[in-house]
């Protein structure tokens, strides 16, 4: 099959904005749609093919977005709805996609469904939500909890019912057994769609089905007492039947448009993971795989993973990789400063679309936020886990250049996060300068990747080398040069021998950005915490891979 023939989101990049910490146009200190369409230059040249903004509605942002109290609209923080179409138009014209932040699951206690719902027990909206009776004895219904801490009920006083929240309290989760509800969030689909969107990151796909019943969910006996969440095993709130129906009905809609794409946000092992590709792949185009941002940052643990999810993926489904997110800290602290570079290595490398976080192309790490700006709902609730759990540390204000603010905002009051105390010298404008930064490192990759069919969409093979700290692995594709990907996730240096490959083989890119030229393949030297991604000279056999 010829590289054509690949969908935009198969061989594409998907790049992440947090849209309050991209570019503040208007000086109140948050980002704003103005400021992505006056970053589009930028965003070209990092060749990244979508932008998935995070939610842009209108909210009263106890959950930065994800709290939606209208789904057709965009919150004035940000701009307005003529403001959304010339940044979609200004996309399109820059060759890219757009994709939105589609949140089924749960509104606003804000949204207009809502109050309707919450007036009256004879509302007709009142099923649209899930209310249930006090338990036996008071009290909530059963046990279930919020991912943000306590009960995931709150009392409605007025009608002395409790309200299902498996986030915050101001997050009230939809019902999906009501017949009307479905219909009503798939015309919000086609809202977008119609407008020209090329599609939707859906948030929280899989914990959108809850048990009927409402039984208890089980204690987990491997809970290791930090994240109370985590305390219960989540078998009647989370990938439950009924859910692949669900899915492949939001799937419907995306598939009444050409050439659109449907992401779905899930955290699962990989077995039932892969489910989320959909009977005859009737569900997501791209059921997110986390397990990266879930694995320790080992050769042996990461090529064990890459080998379990190509071993798991349904025939035809496409696979994809996610590094970094708003809900997890940044790579570079993931994964230590120094393999920053390995990891983003790894990530445009493997066979699958990856998708980028906004400033991971920095080597940006989390940042520690004082305890009095903090506005993550998990640190506000969880105060004891703020610094270990909290999510405000990956979503500071893009550093674009050295000076105050480092031109982010010009707001007398700061930008609305504090930004990272390095942005004097990790920042856009000082990386571009270096030949060697972190920047360049990054664009030479994805330069790379968007020219060789063996990157973007070739078959992939992993290499034996006697080093546990190395991940090695093949991408070839018929009738393209082939490359050889050595990444060492330890801090010594190494010699290596894949001659297996041939003899000689040519630096492409390096992770140092300071190698070059043709290597002997019987003695190739890898640096601690180097990347080397080398074309190799000459067809490849394949005696020693898997
Ligand atoms: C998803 C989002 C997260 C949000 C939650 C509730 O997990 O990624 O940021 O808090 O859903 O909407
Ligand atoms: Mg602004």
């Amino acid at each position: 099959m010829s590289v054509n023939e690949w969908a935009w989101w198969q061989k594409g990049i998907v790049y992440q904005i947090y849209p309050m910490s991209f570019q503040d146009s208007d000086q109140d200190g948050y980002g704003d749609l103005q400021g992505i369409i006056d970053r589009l230059d930028y965003l070209q040249s990092l060749n990244v093919d979508a932008l998935w903004l995070s939610p842009v509605y209108p909210s009263p942002l106890h959950d930065n977005g994800y709290d939606v109290a209208d789904y057709c609209g965009i919150h004035p923080l940000f701009g307005d709805l003529e403001t959304f179409d010339r940044l979609l138009e200004e996309v399109h014209a820059a060759g890219m996609k757009l994709l939105m932040d589609l949140v089924p699951n749960h509104t606003s206690d804000e949204h207009h469904w809502f109050l309707e719902s919450r007036s009256s027990r004879d509302n007709p909206k009142r099923d649209w939500y899930i209310w249930h009776d006090p338990g036996p004895e008071g009290g909530p219904p059963n046990n279930w909890l919020s991912h943000f801490g306590g009960p995931a009920w709150t009392l409605d006083e007025a009608s002395g019912q409790y309200y299902l929240h498996q986030f915050d309290t101001h997050q009230p989760e939809l019902n999906y057994r009501h017949p009307d509800v479905l219909p009503a969030m798939q015309e919000v689909m086609r809202f977008w769609l119609d407008r020209g969107v090329d599609g939707f990151r859906v948030d929280v796909i899989y914990r959108m089905v809850k048990d009927e019943l409402f039984r208890d969910e089980p204690a987990n006996p491997d809970w290791d007492g930090i994240f109370p969440f985590q305390s219960l095993i989540h078998c009647r709130t989370q990938d439950l039947a009924g859910t692949q129906k669900l899915v492949a009905q939001f799937r419907k809609v995306v598939d009444e448009y050409s050439d659109r794409v449907m992401v779905g946000e899930v955290y699962l092992p990989l077995d039932r993971l892969v489910r989320y590709y959909g009977r005859d792949l009737s569900g997501c185009h791209l059921p997110f795989n986390f397990h990266l941002l879930l694995c320790e940052w080992k050769a042996s643990a990461v090529r064990r993973l890459v080998e379990e999810y190509e071993s798991l993926l349904p025939p035809g489904g496409w696979p994809n990789w996610v590094a970094s997110n708003h809900d997890r800290p940044r790579s570079a602290t993931r994964v230590t400063p120094r393999q920053a570079r390995v990891s983003n290595m790894l990530l445009l490398t493997l066979r699958g679309t990856p998708t980028v976080y906004y400033a991971e192309e920095l080597g940006h790490e989390s940042v520690d936020i004082p305890a009095d700006v903090v506005r993550d709902p998990i640190s506000l609730n969880l105060p004891e886990l703020a610094n270990s759990m909290g999510r405000d540390q990956a979503r500071t204000p893009m550093p674009w250049d050295g000076t105050c603010q480092a031109g982010f905002t010009r707001s007398a009051e700061g930008p609305w996060l504090p930004l990272t105390p390095d942005y004097e010298t990790i920042n856009v404008a000082a990386q571009q300068e270096r030949a060697d930064s972190h920047l360049n490192l990054f664009r030479a990759l994805t330069r790379l990747r968007r020219q060789a069919p063996a990157l973007s969409v070739g078959d992939y093979s992993s290499l034996d080398t006697p080093y546990e700290e190395v991940f090695a692995f093949l991408r070839t594709h018929p009738g393209s040069d082939s490359y050889l990907i050595c990444l060492n996730f330890g801090p010594r240096d190494l010699q290596l021998d894949v001659s297996c490959c041939g003899a000689r083989a040519e630096i492409a890119v390096s992770s140092s950005m300071k190698r070059r030229g043709v290597v002997d393949l019987s003695g190739l030297d890898l640096a601690g915490a180097e990347g080397l991604l080398l074309r190799l000279c000459g067809p490849v056999e394949k005696p020693d891979l898997q």
